[in-house]
C-alpha cells in the first residue's frame, strides 16, 4: 500500500506458531510484558498479534464478539498500547477461519469498524474455509480489496497482512488492494527442511518487495526448539537478508540467552529494516553453498554465506559478492567484530551461516 504504513518490514510477535488457537487474554498480556522486559520492543518488535482462535459469536446487531478467553478486547488493546506496543488481530474473508471460528463474510465493513474501535493496529486476513480456498483469482483479489478499503474507511492506520499462501500471484496485486505484506508460502513449521525450503526458495519475487509492501515467508520459529543454533541463525539471517517481516513465534517467557542473542542482534535487524528496502537474493551458488547479497541505504552491502550442506564448508567472501572491486571494511554481524579489510575465507558450519556487512572499496 502507499499510505506510509510499513515503510519497513513489520516486526513483532504472533500467537500462532506456539499457541495455535489456544490463546487467551492473559497470555497475550504476558507476551507484551516479556517483549518489553527482554528488550525486544526496543529492538523493534512492536506488534503483538493475536492469530486465529479469539472469535466468539455475532450479536443480533451483527457485531462480532470475542470468545470467553478474551473478556474485553478494548481493554487488552489499551494494555498493549500502554506498553508502547501495537495490537494485531486476525480474520478471514469466508464465513469461517481455518480453525473454524467466525470469519468476516457478509460483515467486512462492520468487522473493520469493530477492530478499529477496539484499537487494533494490524489485521491478518487469511483465506480459509471451504469454497473460499478454491475461489477464482478475481474473487480473491476483490475480496481482499474490500477489506483493504474497509480498513482505510475506518480512518485508523491498520497494517494489512494478506495470507493466501503465495497463491493467486498475490505479489503482483497485494499493494493495489492495500496490502502491506503478503504470504509467499504455506505454513512454516519448526524444522530445518521446511524453514530452508521457504527461506531459500519460496521467499517471493525480490523485485516486488520494498517500502510499503513486503513478501512474507511466514513467521519465525526461532526459540521453539525444533532447530539447532546454527539452523536458527540461518533462519534469522535468511529472513533479514530477504527484508521479511520479523514476527517471533515462540513463548517469549521462555526466551533463553542463545535465542535472545539471535532475535535481538541489532546489526542483523538493521539489515532487515534497512530504509532502502531491497529484498536480497542469491548471487552465487556452488553445490550446497549460496552467497546472498542485499544492498543497503548507506552504500554498504550485507552479504550472507550460507552452507545448506551437512558438512562444514570453506567459503570465500569476494568483492564481487558485494558488487564491488574491493572490500574496504568487513564487519561480522553474528560475532559482532570487525574483520580485516579484503577478500577472505570462512569455515561455515553445516546448515550454518556467516553474515557480514561490507563496504566496497
Ligand atoms: C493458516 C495460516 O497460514 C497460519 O499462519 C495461521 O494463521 C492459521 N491459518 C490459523 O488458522
Amino acid at each position: 500500500a502507499t499510505d506510509g504504513l510499513a515503510a519497513k518490514p513489520p516486526m513483532g510477535w504472533s500467537s500462532w506458531n506456539k499457541f495455535g488457537a489456544e490463546i487467551d487474554d492473559k497470555t497475550v498480556r504476558a507476551m507484551a510484558d516479556a517483549i518489553v522486559a527482554f528488550g525486544l520492543r526496543d529492538a523493534g518488535y512492536v506488534y503483538v498479534n493475536i492469530d486465529d482462535g479469539w472469535q466468539g459469536e455475532r450479536g443480533a446487531d451483527g457485531v462480532l464478539r470475542p470468545n470467553a478467553k478474551f473478556p474485553d478486547m478494548k481493554a487488552l488493546a489499551d494494555y498493549v498500547h500502554s506498553k508502547g506496543l501495537k495490537l494485531g488481530i486476525y480474520s478471514s474473508p469466508g464465513p469461517k477461519t481455518c480453525a473454524g471460528y467466525a470469519g468476516s463474510y457478509g460483515h467486512v465493513a462492520q468487522d473493520a469498524k469493530t477492530f478499529a474501535e477496539w484499537g487494533v493496529d494490524y489485521l491478518k486476513y487469511d483465506l480459509c474455509s471451504g469454497e473460499w480456498f478454491y475461489a477464482d483469482a478475481d474473487t480473491v483479489q476483490r475480496t481482499y480489496y474490500e477489506m483493504g478499503a474497509a480498513l482505510r474507511a475506518t480512518g485508523r492506520p491498520i497494517v494489512y497482512s494478506l495470507c493466501q499462501y503465495g497463491r493467486f500471484d498475490v505479489g503482483a496485486w497485494g499493494r493495489q488492494v492495500g496490502g502491506h505484506l503478503w504470504r509467499t508460502t504455506g505454513d512454516i513449521t519448526d524444522d530445518y527442511p521446511t524453514m530452508a525450503r521457504i527461506g531459500f526458495d519460496k521467499n517471493g519475487k525480490a523485485e516486488l518487495a520494498g517500502p510499503g509492501g513486503w513478501n512474507d515467508p511466514d513467521m519465525l520459529e526461532v526459540g521453539n526448539g525444533g532447530m539447532t543454533k546454527d539452523e536458527y541463525l540461518t533462519h534469522m539471517s535468511l529472513w533479514a537478508m530477504s527484508a521479511a517481516p520479523l514476527m517471533m513465534g515462540h513463548d517469549l517467557r521462555d526466551t533463553g540467552v542463545e535465542v535472545l542473542k539471535i532475535l535481538e542482534n541489532r546489526e542483523v535487524i538493521a539489515v532487515d529494516q534497512d530504509a532502502r528496502g531491497v529484498q536480497g537474493k542469491a548471487v552465487r551458488k556452488d553445490g550446497a553453498t549460496e552467497v546472498w547479497n542485499k544492498p543497503l541505504a548507506d552504500g554498504s552491502v550485507a552479504v550472507a554465506l550460507f552452507n545448506r550442506g551437512d558438512k562444514a564448508a570453506r567459503m570465500e567472501l569476494k568483492a564481487a559478492d558485494a558488487g564491488a572491486s574491493g572490500l574496504a571494511g568487513v564487519r561480522d554481524l553474528w560475532r559482532g567484530v570487525d574483520l580485516p579489510a579484503g577478500e577472505q575465507a570462512f569455515d561455515v558450519p553445516a546448515r550454518g551461516v556467516v553474515m557480514v556487512r561490507v563496504k566496497g572499496g
